[in-house]
C-alpha cells in the first residue's frame, strides 16, 4: 500500500507529499567522517511521506515499514532517545527548532520504498520529514539545513558518529550526474559523465541481514581513524602534548607523506584504517577523471578496489556482504561493486551493464542463496537509476 492511500483511509482527505531519495556512494566510503572527498548518486527510490498540517503542533506519524506510531510536540521533544525509528524525527525536529520558530505539527504516513540498510534510509527519512515539517511551518530550507540538521540529529540524538555523505547525496545530487563533494570545505560539483560513457544501471543487492549503525562497529572505526590521525600528527610534530583534543582530530589534517613516514609506528589496526583513508582519497581523485572521460570500466575497477579496501583495511562487512561482493566482482556485466553505506550488514551496490541485468540477477541470487539458504525471502535485489536529491534546486 502507498502512504497516500493510507493517509486518505485514516484522515479522509487529500495529503501533502514529501520525498527524499536513497543514495549510493560508489567511491569515498568511510572517509567522509575524516573530512575526505566522496562521490555520490541519489536513487530513484526513497522515502515517501503523505501528511497534513496539525494546528496544535503535534507530530503524529505512522510508518508502513515499522511498528509503533510516533507522537510528540514540535516544541517539546524528549531529551532522551526512545530507541525506535522516531528518534530520527525527534532529533531533527530539535535541530529545526533551534534555527526556526515552529508552530505547526503534521499528521501522516511514511513509507520506505526499499528495505533499509546501506542506502541511507535513515537520512532519507529525516530529510523527507524535515521537508514536510518545514513546509507546514512556512520555512524555506537551505541545502545546508537539510544536510547539517539531519547529520546532527544522527550524531547527537541517535548517537552515531556519521559524516555528511548520506545527507549531502540525498540533498545535492542531480539525475545523471555524479556528486563530487569535498567534506572539508563543502565545495561540490555535479559532474556529467564523459560523452562516450556507456549506459548503466545501479543494482542494489540486499544481503537480508538487517542493519543498525548504532549497534555496529561504526563508531569504533571512526575513533580508530581519529586515533591514527592524532598519533601521526604527534609523530610529525615531535610532541605528544600539542594541546589538540582527540575529538578535533581527523585524517585530513595529516598529509599522506606523514602516513608514509610514520605509519609503520601505528598499531596495526589504526594503520589499516589510515591506509583505507589515503588509498580511498586517491581512488576518488582518479575516479573523477575516469567519470569525466566516460571511462566506466576504469571507474568500476576503482569501485571494486574500494570494496576490497573496505574488506581488508577498513574491516567492515559481514560474511554475507563479502559473499555478495565476491560474486558480483567476478561477473561479466558488472563494472564495479562494493558494500554500500556503513557496510556491516545491509547491501552491496553495483554498476551494471543494462543488457546483462537479468543474467546478473539470476546468478547472484542462485550463488548467494546456495551459501546462505536462510536468507531466502530476505535477500532482495533491485535495479535503480539515478535521481535528483531533495534540494531546493528542483
Ligand atoms: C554510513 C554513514 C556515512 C558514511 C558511510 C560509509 O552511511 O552514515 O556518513 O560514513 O556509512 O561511507
Amino acid at each position: 500500500m502507498y502512504c497516500e492511500d493510507k493517509f486518505r483511509e485514516v484522515y479522509g482527505r487529500e495529503p501533502e507529499t514529501s520525498f527524499s531519495p536513497y543514495r549510493i556512494a560508489p567511491l569515498g566510503a568511510h572517509i567522509d567522517h575524516q573530512f575526505g572527498c566522496i562521490h555520490g548518486l541519489a536513487l530513484n527510490y526513497g522515502v515517501h511521506m503523505a501528511y497534513g498540517i496539525k494546528q496544535n503542533g503535534i507530530i503524529e506519524l505512522q510508518s508502513l515499514n515499522f511498528p509503533k506510531r510516533v507522537q510528540f510536540h514540535v516544541n517539546d521533544v524528549p531529551e532522551e532517545k526512545s530507541g525506535d525509528w522516531g528518534d530520527y524525527l525527534r532529533g531533527v525536529t530539535k535541530e529545526l527548532g533551534k534555527k526556526y520558530r515552529l508552530k505547526y505539527g503534521i499528521a501522516g504516513v511514511i513509507r520506505g520504498a526499499l528495505p533499509s540498510g546501506g542506502i541511507s534510509s535513515s537520512a532519507a527519512l529525516t530529510i523527507c520529514y524535515l521537508r514536510a515539517v518545514a513546509q507546514a511551518n512556512g520555512i524555506e530550507l537551505e541545502d545546508n539545513d537539510y544536510i547539517y540538521m539531519s547529520k546532527k540529529a544522527e550524531n547527537d540524538y541517535v548517537g552515531v558518529s556519521t559524516g555528511k555523505l548520506d545527507q549531502s547525496c540525498e540533498t545535492l545530487c542531480r539525475k545523471g550526474k555524479l556528486l563530487a563533494l569535498d567534506c572539508l570545505d563543502d565545495s561540490y560539483e555535479n559532474v556529467a559523465p564523459g560523452p562516450d560513457m556507456p549506459d548503466y544501471r545501479i543494482g542494489i543487492f540486499f544481503s537480508g541481514v538487517p542493519r543498525s549503525l548504532a549497534n555496529s562497529a561504526y563508531n569504533s572505526r571512526v575513533d580508530e581513524c581519529k586515533a591514527a590521525a592524532f598519533a601521526l600528527y604527534a609523530y610529525d610534530h615531535g610532541d605528544l602534548d600539542m594541546g589538540l583534543k582527540f575529538k578535533d582530530m581527523y585524517l585530513r589534517m595529516v598529509p599522506e607523506g606523514t602516513f608514509k613516514e610514520y605509519g609503520v609506528r601505528l598499531p596495526h589496526d589504526w594503520q589499516k584504517r589510515a591506509r583505507h583513508y589515503y588509498t580511498e582519497m586517491d581512488r576518488v581523485k582518479r575516479g573523477l577523471e575516469c567519470w569525466k572521460n566516460g571511462d566506466l570500466a576504469g571507474y568500476g575497477k576503482l569501485v571494486n578496489e574500494s570494496g576490497m579496501s573496505s574488506i581488508v583495511n577498513y574491516e567492515c562487512g559481514s560474511p554475507e556482504l563479502i559473499k555478495l561482493y565476491d560474486i558480483l566482482s567476478k561477473l561479466d556485466g558488472v563494472y564495479g561493486c562494493r558494500f554500500s553505506g556503513a557496510g556491516f550488514k545491509g547491501c552491496c551496490m553495483a554498476l551494471l551493464d543494462p543488457a546483462k541485468v537479468d543474467m546478473i540477477r539470476e546468478v547472484v541470487e542462485k550463488e548467494y542463496l546456495a551459501e546462505f539458504p536462510d536468507m531466502l525471502g530476505k535477500y532482495k535485489a533491485y535495479i535503480c537509476e539515478t535521481a535528483d536529491g531533495v534540494g531546493k534546486a528542483k
